[in-house]
Parts: C-alpha cells; sequence; structure tokens
C-alpha cells in the first residue's frame, strides 16, 4: 500500500445526537430535519462507500429508459441533491431539493433516526444499498486520505480503531446498517447489496426497476447492466469525480474510482486484525439476521 502522504487538512467534526457529521452540516442541521419531503420522492440512502455513485447512475438509466444522453445532463453529484449537503455560500442540499419538480430522486448517508421526519410522514420510498463492513472500511480510509474535506484518517492501524468506533463522519456502519435493516418491512424500503450487484448486475437492477414502477425491455436492461459497469463509470466524466477541484478531492492521492471490487480487505486487514474485527462484528450484529455474502 502506498503510504499516507501528508496533508496539510486539518478538518473537524461536529455531533449530532452522537453522530459525527461535516461542521457545516451540523451547523444548517436545523434547516434539514424541517425538509419537506413529497409523497413521491425516492431516496437513495447508503452508509459511505457502500456504492452510492453506481446506484445513482443505476436508477438515472432506469428513470432516463437507458438513455446515456440524458444521463450525461450532469454530473451525478447534481443529480441527486444530497439532502445534508452544505457548504455556504453554495445552495444547500435542502434548498437544491426545493428547486426540483417531483417525482424527486435524492440521496443521503443519514442514520434512520437522523432522517428529517417528513420522509417518514410522507410514506416515501426509500432504497437502500449496503455493502460488507471490511470493504466498507477500506474504501472509507482510502476516501479519507484523498478527501480534503473530511479528516485525516491516519495510519491504516490508527482508522481501524476510528472506524469500528463508529468515530467518523455519519457515525457507526454496524449501528447504520442494523438501523435501516430493522425498518425494512416497516415502509417502502428496497434493501439490497453491494455483492449482489456485483454478482449479478442484471438481476438487482431489475429489482430497482420494479420497486421504481417502470417496466423496461431486456435490451435496455443489458444496456444499463454495460453503461453502469465500474469500467464504464470509471472513464465517465460525469461520474467519476473528475470535475472536482483538488483542494476538495485529490484523486492523485486515491481515485475516487478506486477498485470497485468484493473483497479488497483481505489486501488490507492482518490476520490478527480480521479476527478482532470478526469478533467486533458478532458482537455488534448480535441478533440481526442481516447476511452478506463476502466471497462471489
Ligand atoms: P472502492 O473504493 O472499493 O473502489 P460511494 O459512491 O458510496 O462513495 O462508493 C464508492 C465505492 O463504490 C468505491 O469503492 C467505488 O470504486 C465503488 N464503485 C463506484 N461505481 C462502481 C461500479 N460501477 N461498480 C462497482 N463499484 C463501484
Amino acid at each position: 500500500m502506498a503510504p499516507t502522504p501528508e496533508l496539510s487538512k486539518d478538518v473537524k467534526l461536529k455531533e449530532v445526537s452522537g453522530i459525527l457529521l461535516q461542521a457545516a452540516t451540523a451547523d444548517s442541521w436545523s434547516k434539514i430535519q424541517t425538509f419537506e419531503a413529497k409523497p413521491d420522492d425516492l431516496l437513495i440512502c447508503t452508509y459511505p462507500k457502500s456504492g452510492t455513485t453506481w446506484i445513482q447512475e443505476i436508477v438515472d438509466m432506469i428513470e432516463q429508459n437507458g438513455d446515456v444522453e440524458k444521463c450525461q445532463r450532469a454530473i451525478i453529484q447534481h443529480r441527486h441533491p444530497f439532502i445534508e449537503w452544505a457548504r455556504p455560500p453554495q445552495p444547500s442540499g435542502v434548498e437544491k431539493a426545493n428547486t426540483m419538480t417531483a417525482p424527486r430522486i435524492l440521496r443521503t448517508h443519514l442514520p434512520t433516526q437522523l432522517l428529517p421526519p417528513s420522509f417518514w410522514e410522507k410514506n416515501c420510498k426509500f432504497l437502500y444499498v449496503a455493502r460488507n463492513a471490511k470493504d466498507c472500511m477500506v474504501s472509507y480510509y482510502h476516501f479519507q486520505r484523498m478527501s480534503q474535506v473530511l479528516p485525516d484518517p491516519g495510519t491504516w492501524e490508527e482508522y481501524f480503531e476510528t472506524f469500528i468506533n463508529g468515530k467518523v463522519s455519519w457515525g457507526s456502519w454496524f449501528d447504520h446498517v442494523k438501523g435501516w435493516w430493522k425498518i425494512r418491512d416497516k415502509h417502502q424500503i428496497l434493501f439490497i447489496f453491494y455483492e449482489d450487484i456485483k454478482r449479478d448486475p442484471k438481476h438487482e437492477i431489475q429489482k430497482v426497476m420494479q420497486f421504481m414502477g417502470k417496466n423496461l425491455d431486456e435490451a435496455v436492461l443489458d444496456k444499463i447492466v454495460q453503461e453502469t459497469s465500474f469500467e464504464k463509470m470509471k472513464e465517465n466524466p460525469m461520474t467519476n469525480r473528475s470535475t472536482v477541484p483538488k483542494s476538495v478531492m485529490d484523486q492523485s492521492i486515491s481515485p475516487f474510482m478506486r477498485k470497485g471490487t468484493v473483497g479488497d480487505w483481505k489486501n488490507h486487514f492482518t490476520v490478527a486484525q480480521n479476527e478482532r474485527f470478526d469478533e467486533i462484528y458478532r458482537e455488534k450484529m448480535k441478533g440481526t439476521s442481516i447476511r452478506f455474502s463476502m466471497e462471489l
């Protein structure tokens, strides 16, 4: 693994109800909490680094009936407003969403307990993508190395502790995934897995399509599978974050579209770390029926 270069960033997160968030998000909290959802909103929900960009592109391709050009209309970050995003003086995620006409597709990394209540009150649709904890941690580590708006992750060993203790932006992976999994049958939630999209993209894309109330033919589905492959999205300037300034994401440190694989954790975890992680995982996930397929 390449050594982490010295970063001159001094980024502090702020707690909101015990969850660490970016400071500007925490400072705008009352505006975020009073966000008015609409009944036909679809909210894409993920823990960071779980394939948010991937599912966004899939959802947009479905929404646009497989029309690639329409999906090129804007960079992916602008197509689906990020509800808790705040970086004054730029328009916030809430402000962007408020200018959109229905039906809206929005996104969030918030855990269930921090979601603006109107999403529940309006009985919106939620599409949750979960990724196995170990790959998520690896991806988040590399992302924090290159992101200039998140804290420096320190060494891999230090980050291991930070991550298992949930001291990262948007809080604990364990609580986030458990929280959404627990309520999946009580609301309109489609809960899917990164690993399943990798293994059988067409099958999972079909599930998403049905959930969105769309009906596309086989040829369009095949096209969506091709257009949303890692290789295509890595080359696509509308999805690969190449337009984001280096002062926000320094992709010379680690690319945003990094590997896109299942099991990269094996290249990072020591045997001892893996044993410890498994023990913590068993303890924290006790009593939940959620199962990740770690191997393809
Ligand atoms: P890696 O760092 O493991 O490569 P998010 O969009 O939630 O920030 O997630 C980013 C992760 O999803 C990165 O993981 C990225 O490479 C991966 N990803 C993005 N598009 C993908 C695709 N089309 N297929 C597989 N993985 C993808």
